[in-house]
């Protein structure tokens, strides 16, 4: 794996103090019940699978009650290294009404799925929606359609990998955020 990378853009370090930031802002904006710290009203809605390992290490930074309910969304399928545009392949969690819920992706990147996502999960009346991504990418062709609450790392147009990011389904489980090198890369 280490032989594909280019270079490093995010260390280790770097995502975990920060990540550690977004969980403290996340809880610090959630307007839990006067009283009650964990009133049981946070829900996460991360986007599989390219937000497992950010939510995993988010979730274990906020200590208290909260429910997480997965969905998959599908955008780059194989190979592709463009969006081929959001398609959410599964159903939204359940009681949803009434609920702080909030989006966690991996990266904003068209801002399709972000869009397409906040769009369903406005239709169920939560109480406040919000979306948290690790990492912004600052795209040469205009902004993105959709933004995003919490911002872990703005990075440049280019196609990275690591701390969940695929190319081709591999990738993920590297613990920092890098580029590939062109030969990694199937044209
Ligand atoms: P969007 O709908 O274009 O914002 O795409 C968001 C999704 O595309 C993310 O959830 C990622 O799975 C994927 N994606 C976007 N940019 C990259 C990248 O640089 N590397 C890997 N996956 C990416
Ligand atoms: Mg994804």
């Amino acid at each position: 794996m280490h032989r594909d990378i280019e270079k490093v853009l995010i260390t280790r370090d770097q995502i975990r103090a920060r990540v550690a930031e977004l969980a403290a802002q996340v809880a610090a904006d959630t307007p839990f019940d006067p009283g009650e710290s964990d009133d049981g009203s946070l829900v996460l809605i991360p986007i599989m699978t390219g937000a497992m390992v950010l939510t995993a290490d988010l979730v274990r930074e906020m200590p208290f009650k909260l429910r997480m309910g997965l969905v998959a969304v599908s955008s780059y399928p194989g190979k592709s290294m463009e969006s081929k545009g959001a398609h959410i392949a599964s159903e939204l969690p359940a009681d949803l009404e009434g609920k702080h819920v909030v989006i966690v992706d991996d990266i904003l990147d068209s801002g399709h799925t972000i869009a397409v996502l906040r769009e369903l999960v406005a239709r169920h009346n939560p109480a406040s929606l919000r979306v948290c991504v690790l990492l912004k990418k600052e795209r040469d062709d205009g902004p993105s359609v959709a933004e995003a609450d919490y911002v872990g790392f703005s990075i440049p147009d280019e196609f990275v990998v690591g701390y969940g990011l695929d190319y081709d389904g591999y990738y993920r489980n590297h613990p920092e955020i890098v580029t590939l090198k062109p030969e990694a890369i199937e044209a």
